[in-house]
């Protein structure tokens, strides 16, 4: 059963996205079936040590999901998102995806906790925006040196400035909507409860049960770009 939302019933909106909210437009998830955590192993692509060991091996591994990300359109939840973005005052995106699928369907108020494709760090000149299928280079135009994807790996510190951001918005929301995430994922995995605790109606869409379904009063066990449309009754 998808209630309706009415999104004028609430000051501040937050939707809470995971792998899951791009799953239907095609980029596959992390866990799960079809995950990449089962196809590739992470010390080898995804940490700090193996850029070190590798940087070359990881700038490739991140340029073949940059190309994949590219081959893949927002759906229609991602545009649900973005059209009740642009009418209610108070609507943000905190996301653990680092493939801009929000921002490509019009989303501008996204708070990426987990970084992006999109960027790279060169640890002296700092960080970049470099969109396309490829890096334009793997190594910094100023100094040479290697740089490295924007992107929380594992074992990596958040960025605190970015969480505490998200924190605060998320405390203070009447509305939270966590969207395909497995919640097994730190600090991001503590937001339903922090809303739940501050008093939000919390909604999670998600095909199947995750540790935070027991803090929202609505679990949607369905697929994320059926329910959004419906949810807002914004079908036609
Ligand atoms: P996971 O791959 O762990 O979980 C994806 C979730 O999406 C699962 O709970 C699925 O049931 C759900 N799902 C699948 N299809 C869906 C659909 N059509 N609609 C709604 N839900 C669906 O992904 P995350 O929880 O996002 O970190 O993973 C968290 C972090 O772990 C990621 O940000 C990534 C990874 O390591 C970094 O890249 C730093």
């Amino acid at each position: 059963m998808i209630p309706t939302i009415q999104p004028d019933d609430y000051q501040h909106i937050i939707f809470f996205t995971g792998a899951g909210m791009s799953a239907e437009s095609g980029v596959p998830t992390y866990r799960g079936h079809g995950g990449i955590w089962h196809q590739y192993n992470w010390e080898a692509y995804a940490c700090q040590k193996a850029f070190d060991r590798d940087p070359q091996k990881v700038l490739e591994f991140h340029e073949l999901r940059r190309k994949a990300a590219l081959t893949c359109q927002p759906h229609d939840g991602h545009r649900v998102i973005a059209e009740l973005e642009q009418q209610h005052p108070a609507v943000t995106i905190v996301t653990q995806n680092v493939d801009g699928m929000h921002q490509r369907a019009g989303s501008e108020k996204v708070i990426e906790l987990h970084g992006s494709y999109w960027r790279v760090r060169c640890s002296r000149h700092g960080v970049t925006e470099d969109i396309g299928e490829a890096y334009s280079g793997y190594t910094c135009a100023q100094c040479g040196e290697w740089l490295r994807p924007d992107i929380i790996w594992f074992e990596d510190m958040l960025n605190q400035t970015v969480i505490s951001q998200a924190t605060s918005a998320i405390a203070q929301c009447d509305l939270f909507i966590s969207i395909g995430t497995s919640g097994v994922v730190w600090p991001a995995a503590g937001f339903p409860e922090i809303a739940s605790k501050n008093g939000a109606r919390c909604i999670e869409i998600n095909p199947e049960p995750s540790p935070q379904s027991q803090f929202c009063s609505d679990v949607i066990t369905q697929a994320a770009g059926e329910v959004l449309p419906k949810l807002f009754d914004l079908c036609n």
